[in-house]
């Protein structure tokens, strides 16, 4: 399986060597496919949707749904209108944090999360706990960066209104045992949010199989432009919740003494959307269903194995996150040396990491580090690139050491 063709950025040099791209997990390169739809939308239908009655308007509205259900069949929803989107698992996650909370959420309650959340997946139920005077609670993890779920039974109670936790873990790579959560979740009758912003691009998902109640994910960590993401959501949940935002598109009649509201998915669509991009997602999906996830997942399981072991030939390496059901991301250390040096060093040979402390801040005081070195792969990367990566990182630690 070699598609590293399709993605044109990877043929470049950076600082006069090939470029070696493992910053997937902070954004995926996209392919060409992906990069014609949004020219061949710009340059043949772009126009604005659902309320144009002239041809382009209408062709734009089309692809717009289409796309819709490209998603909805992508995570298997039973309905396409329970998929909204948004521009981001950020602002998928902020929706409900703001919807649900302002509609289930009262002085006492509880919010349930995780030690590894990102921020994007805690900061918006702070907010939630200070606007509603609730508070969070948390599950920790262990020093292998798996969750100890057996502390969920502990930290459920009859206050707890909603369970967030993330599907795969983009500081540790930990995948997390998300449909147990689920389940013991659902036997006190509460309902559970899956941030799958690292999961969707590896691992197939089924959010009927999970019969999670939310699932968010952003679109241009698999292979789709950025300023899209999606939330999908139980309709029982979607229409109790109030709108996140007004304006045009999610409203059905308004007159200064009354608005009413559209149904849903565009209660929760105020505004122009990015059709464009929404375009460009309905490609990558298609493009990702042409590969296969599972075929992306054997390859991209082969490079964290590889990638794994040939790490730890480097003295004092220390990968943080060893769960065995992992997805490919390797966080590292190196002695005591900063993870911001060696990332900076490696960038001049031509390798880029990231460093820091990937918006998991509670993971870095768990360990009690400032950050780390992630290098995250795609199925698209190759194990030569990971040997001069490994090297690099070496040549790194003789100069900083
Ligand atoms: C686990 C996780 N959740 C949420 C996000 C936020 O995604 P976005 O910035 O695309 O909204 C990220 C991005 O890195 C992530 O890794």
């Amino acid at each position: 399986m070699n598609h590293r063709n399709d993605f044109p950025i990877l043929e470049q040099t950076v600082n006069n060597r090939p470029l070696v791209y493992f910053d997937n997990a902070a954004t995926t390169q996209k392919p060409q496919v992906v990069i014609d739809a949004l020219t061949n939308y710009y340059q043949t239908i772009n126009s604005n949707i659902h309320r144009g009655v002239h041809h382009l308007s209408q062709l734009a509205t089309e692809q717009f749904e289409v796309a819709r259900r490209t998603v909805q069949q992508f995570i298997n929803a039973p309905d396409a209108n329970e998929v909204i989107f948004t521009r981001g698992a950020t602002e998928a996650i902020n929706l409900v944090a703001s919807s649900f909370s302002q509609r289930f959420l009262q002085t006492g309650d509880e919010i349930v999360i995780t030690e590894m959340e990102h921020h994007a997946n805690i900061v918006p139920w702070q907010i939630a706990c200070e606007r509603h005077g609730a508070k969070l609670r948390i599950v920790p993890f262990n020093e292998t960066g798996i969750l100890q779920i057996e502390k969920l039974d502990e930290l459920i109670s009859t206050k707890t209104r909603i369970i967030a936790v993330c599907h795969v873990s983009n500081s540790l790579g930990t995948v997390n045992p998300i449909k147990e959560i689920i389940t013991k979740a659902h036997a006190h009758n509460i309902p559970v949010l899956i941030d799958g912003a690292q999961a969707v691009s590896h691992i197939p998902v089924d959010v009927q199989e999970l019969d999670c109640d939310f699932y968010c994910f952003s679109g241009h960590k698999m292979y789709a432009p950025m300023g899209i993401g999606i939330l999908y959501g139980k309709r029982k949940w979607l229409e109790e919740m109030p709108p996140y935002q007004g304006g045009g598109e999610m409203i059905r009649t308004v007159t200064f003494e009354k608005t009413t509201y559209n149904d849903i998915p565009f209660k929760f669509e105020a505004g122009t959307p990015a059709v464009g991009d929404v375009i460009g997602l309905k490609t990558a999906i298609d493009y990702v269903n042409q590969i296969g996830i599972e075929n992306i997942s054997t390859q991209e399981q082969e490079l964290l194995r590889y990638g794994t072991e040939q790490l730890k030939t480097i003295d004092g390496l220390r990968i943080y996150g060893e769960a065995p059901h992992k997805s490919s991301i390797i966080s590292f250390n190196i002695n005591n040396l900063h993870p911001f040096d060696i990332g900076t060093l490696i960038d001049q040979m031509g390798i880029a990491v990231r460093t820091g402390h990937h918006c998991t801040q509670p993971i870095m005081d768990h360990y009690g580090i400032p950050g780390t070195i992630r290098a995250s792969f795609a199925f698209y990367n190759e194990k030569e690139e990971i040997d001069r990566m490994v090297e690099a990182v070496k040549k790194a630690q003789l100069m900083l050491q």
